[in-house]
């Protein structure tokens, strides 16, 4: 059993964000192992939940798959295929937050499984079941350890769930390969790795360059003890097809969302103005081999 998380959510301590929290005090630039970075994002996500499903709720909606913030939809885009060949698949939503993708896939008869790291998280895709009636299977557990049996998906998918905040991306590759039957599909949407040059500023400070591209130590935000409350790791574009080359997948293709015309709403750091100049999303289409053992 994970550990049970106290419940940080600021609808727990009305009008307290997450830093506020958790007592974080600054930010840290350090090595941060895979324990440490699932123990700081557990309470993290935990405690951001309410807030997060409160700004974003909306734009992703209760049963619809958005794969990024420049508004793709997998009903347009049709990453996973063939839209009507996803009855009846089994389906892993990765990192699901509150599992809008998940419920999505359940109304076209995918038959899925939600899992991630915060019981915050989850809570919001429990109460999201209940107002539209649609369930899906929910697990907490973190990525770099899947609870499933090999062989046991069809297809794996997140939007943004856990891939920038593990320690060992690769383990997270490794795992779900070995989830997937042969011939199974993974695509995943992670924050383009250019991103990380430039503060998380959806104005024209996020123009600016503030560090190396190619400086992998992580982001980690740390409380008054240097305890770390929130972690993410960066990984070079090269480094994501690494990963997923050695984990036995094949790489089809890197989808480089352009912001569109007349698409208005903020994200974060996305903005109409950095997504006409920069990449905001990478979604990364992979294969398992239908024959041929994983490395
Ligand atoms: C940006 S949110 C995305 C959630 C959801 N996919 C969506 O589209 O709203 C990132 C999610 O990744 C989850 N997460 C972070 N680290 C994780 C890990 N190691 N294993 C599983 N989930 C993790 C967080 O709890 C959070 O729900």
């Amino acid at each position: 059993m994970p550990p049970v998380s106290p419940d940080l959510s600021p609808d727990a301590h009305p009008g307290v964000s997450a830093e506020r929290l958790l007592g974080t005090v600054g930010v840290a630039r350090r090595p941060v192992d895979s324990a440490q970075s699932a123990t700081a994002n557990r309470a993290w996500w935990d405690a951001d939940a309410d807030d997060y499903h409160r700004e974003h709720g909306e734009a992703l909606g209760a049963v619809q798959f958005l794969w990024c913030p420049e508004g793709v939809l997998e009903a347009d885009a049709h990453l996973l295929g063939d839209p009507a060949e996803l009855r009846g698949q089994r389906v892993l939503e990765v990192g699901c937050g509150a599992a809008s993708c998940g419920r999505w896939l359940a109304t076209q008869g995918a038959s899925v499984v939600a899992f991630d790291l915060s019981a915050g998280m989850l809570r919001h895709a429990a109460v999201l079941a209940e107002l539209t009636g649609v369930h899906v299977p929910l697990v907490q557990a973190g990525a770099e350890q899947l609870p499933f049996a090999d062989g046991s998906f069809d297809i794996a998918c997140t939007a943004f769930g856990a891939i920038s905040f593990v320690a060992d991306a690769a383990a997270v590759m490794r795992e779900v390969a070995r989830v997937l039957r042969p011939g199974g599909r993974w695509v995943f949407a992670v924050q383009h790795p250019m991103q990380w040059m430039f503060s998380d500023d959806p104005g024209e400070a996020g123009l600016v360059v503030i560090q190396s591209y190619f400086d992998r130590t992580p982001y980690v935000e740390i409380d008054a003890d240097g305890r770390p409350t929130y972690v993410a790791h960066h990984r070079t574009l090269s480094d994501r097809v690494r990963d997923i080359v050695a984990a036995g997948l094949v790489l089809e293709d890197v989808v480089e969302p352009e912001w569109p015309d007349g698409r208005t709403e903020e994200w974060g750091q996305w903005s109409p103005m950095r997504g006409a100049l920069l990449p905001g999303t990478a979604i990364f289409c992979c294969s398992k081999p239908s024959t041929g053992s994983l490395p």
